[in-house]
């Protein structure tokens, strides 16, 4: 169990997008599809490119890289395409009332 710590407000993030924050010292890319919230690590596992600044696939539940276009899905952070071959991680997300909160390992 780790620790749970808030994110940013639901509002912060518009449906569709990603935005990137610092949670206790972890970089993260905090997804919003509709009303549900995906976290993934922010940098890329191919090289370190921002994963929040590329686009949010909301159909199939991926992002991609903005640098070389490898798509990671927001459920497992595995890569869906290369050049990417590792997974980025992913944390569990809560929303409690307006926060956003996210447990860190
Ligand atoms: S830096 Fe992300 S795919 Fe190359």
């Amino acid at each position: 169990m780790g620790t749970i710590v808030r994110c940013c407000s639901r509002d912060d993030v518009a449906p569709g997008s990603a935005r990137c924050f610092d949670v206790d010292g972890h970089r993260i890319a905090l997804v919003r599809i509709g009303d549900d919230f995906y976290a993934l690590g922010d940098r890329c596992s191919h090289a370190d490119y921002s994963l929040s600044e590329g686009d949010v696939w909301e159909d199939e539940l991926e992002i991609e890289c903005p640098k070389h276009g490898s798509t990671f899905s927001l459920k497992t952070g595995e890569p869906q395409t290369l050049p990417a071959t590792q997974p980025v991680p992913v944390y569990t997300v809560q929303v409690d009332g307006n926060d956003v909160l996210v447990e860190i390992p």
